[in-house]
């Protein structure tokens, strides 16, 4: 059987990250895009030259010609700017919805069966327009946010409690920015769930409080360090992991910006929710109780996005 194909439209720092991690993790042959001309080209000769000593085959191509991504199973889009210091990713709207543009009619043209993984920030607005450029069925164009914004708290979780990581699940609902919310009744230690935690000493309200409020800073911490960008390692593991889980079937139970129409009490608007990801795409968004006032950070939330969607209307009219 031919190996699946992975068109990375955007070969900055996530894309070159995500073509290794495909690379190393055999997933399919790759296909880095990019209006930079040289860059696509090196990073994808530079990972094949890798394949040797990292024991991996596959074919890696660096492109500037959309035509190269015909037929791709797998699209992650980081194509645009990333924040520097100061800069909410609200702040970066603008700019990256022109991009969208650009990204949807290129994978509408030449990739419409595609899975489609969108970075490229604000998530939830970014993802919308791309599926709205693009045309694509719904449960085929999703955001990855919640993977990432759960990965981080697990670590901090992981290093409060001094145990794996591995052991620790976390949740985080709603949009990718200030306003996301990690439930902590549904965050466990190998199935015990925070709360419990706390009741039996593990760690204070005040320290799992203020765990909470680093999660809601990740981005903006590692943004704070660089200078120059924003994370790419994790962002990118974290959509691979997404990836994997439709290319192999996998049905796993990942929180992403999904297309949400009826659950949750919404119409038809993309929100990070937790979903099962499957050969089908996104093939069921889960809906989970929650309690008076996660209900109200989660709205509040949704309403951040929906402010966040009214802007990209405004800026292109034939989005309205
Ligand atoms: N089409 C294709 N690629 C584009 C386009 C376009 N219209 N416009 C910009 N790019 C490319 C740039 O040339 C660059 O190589 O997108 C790439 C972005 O890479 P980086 O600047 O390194 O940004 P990165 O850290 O990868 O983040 C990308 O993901 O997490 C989000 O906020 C982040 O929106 C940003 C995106």
């Amino acid at each position: 059987m031919a190996r699946p194909k992975i068109a990375l439209i955007g070969a900055g720092q996530i894309g070159g990250t995500l073509a290794h991690l495909a690379a190393v993790k055999e997933l399919g042959d790759v296909v880095l895009f990019d209006i930079a001309e040289g860059a696509p080209q090196g990073k994808a000769l530079d990972i094949a030259e890798s394949g040797p000593s990292g024991k991996f085959d596959g074919s890696f191509k660096g492109t500037n010609d959309y035509a190269d991504i015909a037929g791709a199973d797998v699209c992650i889009v980081t194509a645009g700017v990333p924040r520097k210091p100061g800069m909410s990713r609200d702040d970066l709207l603008g700019i990256n919805l022109k991009v969208m543009k650009a990204v949807g009619e290129g994978i509408k043209e030449h990739a419409p069966d595609a899975f489609v993984i969108c970075i490229t920030n604000p998530l939830d607005a970014m993802v919308w327009a791309l599926r709205e450029f693009s045309g694509l069925p719904h449960n085929k164009v999703c955001g990855m946010a919640g993977v990432l914004d759960s990965a981080r708290f697990r670590h901090f979780l992981a290093e409060e409690f001094k145990v794996s990581m591995r052991d620790v699940t976390a949740f985080v609902l709603g949009g990718h920015g200030d306003t996301m919310v990690p439930l902590t009744r549904y965050s466990t230690v190998a199935g015990i769930p925070l709360p419990d935690l706390v009741d039996m000493g593990w760690t204070t309200q005040d320290k799992l409080d203020a765990i909470v409020q680093r999660t809601r800073d990740g981005g903006a911490e590692i943004v704070g360090l660089l200078k120059t960008g924003s994370a790419f390692y994790a962002p990118a593991t974290s959509a691979i992991e997404m990836a994997e889980s439709f290319l192999k079937d996998q049905k796993r139970v990942l929180p992403c910006a999904a297309h949400v129409d009826g659950a949750y009490g919404l119409d038809g608007f993309y929100v990070g929710v937790p979903t099962v990801i499957g050969a089908g795409g996104v093939e069921r968004v889960v809906e989970i109780k929650m309690n008076k006032d996660e209900q109200a950070m989660f709205d509040k939330s949704v309403d951040a996005v929906k402010g966040l969607v009214s802007a990209c209307k405004e800026i292109d009219p034939s989005l309205a």
